[in-house]
């Protein structure tokens, strides 16, 4: 593992106004993350979990605090550059695929491509091998209704992966899949993460698919509650929930 860190997360905080309220998802949270390392964020239901990956991924802003990506500071970026951001750095992998229905599993690849690939030949090409790195070359031309839950995850995680981005966030990427297909979700994602040296930060409130991280961040009520290194990351064959 790289010891570069790549995001850097400084007293951040993130309040809702819910009319009289205030909601406190993030309180003061510092947190390093090193390039080239899988990290799992573990909490129970309302423990911030999303909403860390929220703001890392520039999909929302802190209301206090700096995260520091490469060194960068998004907090400081208009809207325009956290687009830009969004779309060069980070990949998102959802619990709810949130695969286009009207377009085949190639064609949702590509729709992503399509963003900074413009040459058509270039771009089948291109989501094939993507569709290949998830196990999926026999199934491009599937629409999703024609998928397994486990095959559209990893549709989408091809998805994420088009732009090949130097992170990838996952919230719950097996949260509605049985035992085998979420470990073929999470395989994908360690080996990503140990051939392209992809940072993935995945977000799960499954105690046994934070052994295959190398490190557990666990949350609390917006707060850091503890963070511990797996020495020997658990193999994900290993894991069964
Ligand atoms: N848009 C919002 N407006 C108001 N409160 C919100 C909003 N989003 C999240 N919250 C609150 O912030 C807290 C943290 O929410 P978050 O979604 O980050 O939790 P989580 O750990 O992802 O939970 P889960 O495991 O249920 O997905 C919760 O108390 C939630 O109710
Ligand atoms: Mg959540």
């Amino acid at each position: 593992m790289s010891t570069e860190t790549i995001i850097q997360m400084q007293h951040v905080n993130k309040e809702y106004q819910m009319g009289d309220v205030t909601v406190r998802a993030l309180r003061d949270l510092n947190l390093d993350i090193a390039a080239g390392e899988l990290i799992v964020l573990l909490g129970p239901s309302g423990s911030g979990k999303t909403t860390t990956l929220n703001v890392i991924g520039g999909l929302d802003r802190p209301t206090a605090g700096h995260i520091l990506v490469a060194g960068d500071d998004i907090t400081g970026y208009n809207s325009k550059k956290l687009t830009q951001y969004r779309r060069q750095k980070m990949g998102f992998v959802f619990q709810f695929f949130n695969l286009i229905p009207t377009l085949t599993a190639s064609e949702n690849v590509e729709f992503a491509l399509a963003l900074v690939e413009k040459d058509g030949k270039r771009l089948q090409d291109k989501a094939r091998d993507l569709l290949q790195m998830v196990g999926l070359n026999d199934r491009g031309d599937h629409f999703p209704s024609q998928l397994s839950g486990g095959e559209q995850q990893r549709v989408a995680i091809a998805r994420a992966l088009a732009n090949q981005p130097p992170v990838i966030l996952c919230d719950e990427p097996t949260g509605n899949l049985d035992v085998e297909t979420g470990q073929r979700v999470l395989q994908v994602m360690r080996d990503l993460n140990h051939q392209r040296n992809t940072t993935v930060v995945l977000v799960t409130h499954n105690s046994v698919i934070a052994r295959m991280a190398d490190r557990v961040v666990r949350l609390h009520n917006g707060s850091i509650a503890d963070i511990s290194e797996n020495v020997h990351p658990a193999p994900v064959s290993e894991l069964s929930w």
